[in-house]
């Protein structure tokens, strides 16, 4: 898969994009990671690439030439040409199904917004997808951009080396439930004792137990009460 990652502030990246998973899926060739300075798009003596907003407002918004120019230029570049996603707060909210659409997809042009935002005719433009990682604002999409890549990455085929883990994460199964607790050792830990279901042996014991605490974790989320964690004294 190619992903090109369009952005002001490419030098953000190159730590995220060299650790474990994503460097070795570089260098064995699944994962085509590209950097794009958008700033290399923009005209002029001083490659301007934001300006104020027509009607008023606070802050400062892309303009639409240079990072269209850059949006076209990176899609020129190879074939097929890439669905483009741009990152920004009012985008589709991420979840795992979407993550799982977007890993299907052969190339991404994924465009990091900076400042309040971009012209809105840069997606009318290009035919852009929008997404956004959460209610809440960032100053820029480019920690966005690394959430999508290293959560679609995880599911191209031979990036995980365990296709099967990908399948039990959270959000993965069919139901979309969270993981429940889950225990290595020691056995007993400051008097927190490992549920003794899981020491069984008896497999499908502790599978009706984990699909139980799938459920129950999967509600409690959703009933959005925060709590302190799984394990408590007073459990048995
Ligand atoms: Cl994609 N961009 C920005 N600037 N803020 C965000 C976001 C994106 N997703 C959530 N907050």
């Amino acid at each position: 898969m190619r992903i090109d990652i369009l952005t002001l502030f490419p030098e953000m990246f190159p730590g995220f994009l060299e650790g474990s998973l994503l460097g070795a899926a570089r260098r064995s060739g699944l994962l085509d990671i590209r950097l794009v300075d958008i700033r290399d798009f923009a005209e002029g003596p001083h490659r301007q690439v934001d300006d104020r907003p027509f009607g008023g407002g606070p802050g400062m918004l892309l303009m639409p030439g240079p990072v269209v120019s850059c949006i076209e230029a990176v899609q020129a570049d190879g074939a097929p040409p890439g669905q483009v996603v741009m990152l920004t707060p009012g985008g589709r909210r991420l979840d795992q199904s979407l993550v799982e659409e977007l890993a299907r997809r052969e190339r991404l042009l994924l465009v990091c917004g900076r400042y309040e935002g971009f012209d809105a005719r840069v997606g009318e433009t290009v035919g852009a997808e929008e997404i956004s990682i959460g209610d809440y604002v960032l100053s820029g999409g480019e920690v966005a951009a690394m959430v999508v890549v290293e959560a679609v990455a995880r599911l191209v085929p031979g990036v995980l080396g365990d296709e099967e883990s990908a399948r039990q994460d959270s959000f993965s199964n069919a139901d979309r439930l969270v993981e429940g607790p889950q225990y290595t050792r020691p056995r007993e830990f400051r008097g927190l004792h490992v549920p003794e279901v899981l020491l069984s042996g008896d497999h499908r014991r502790i599978e009706a137990w984990r699909h139980e605490q799938a459920l129950a974790a999967t509600r409690r989320r959703s009933t959005a009460t925060p709590t302190p964690g799984h394990a408590r004294r007073s459990d048995p």
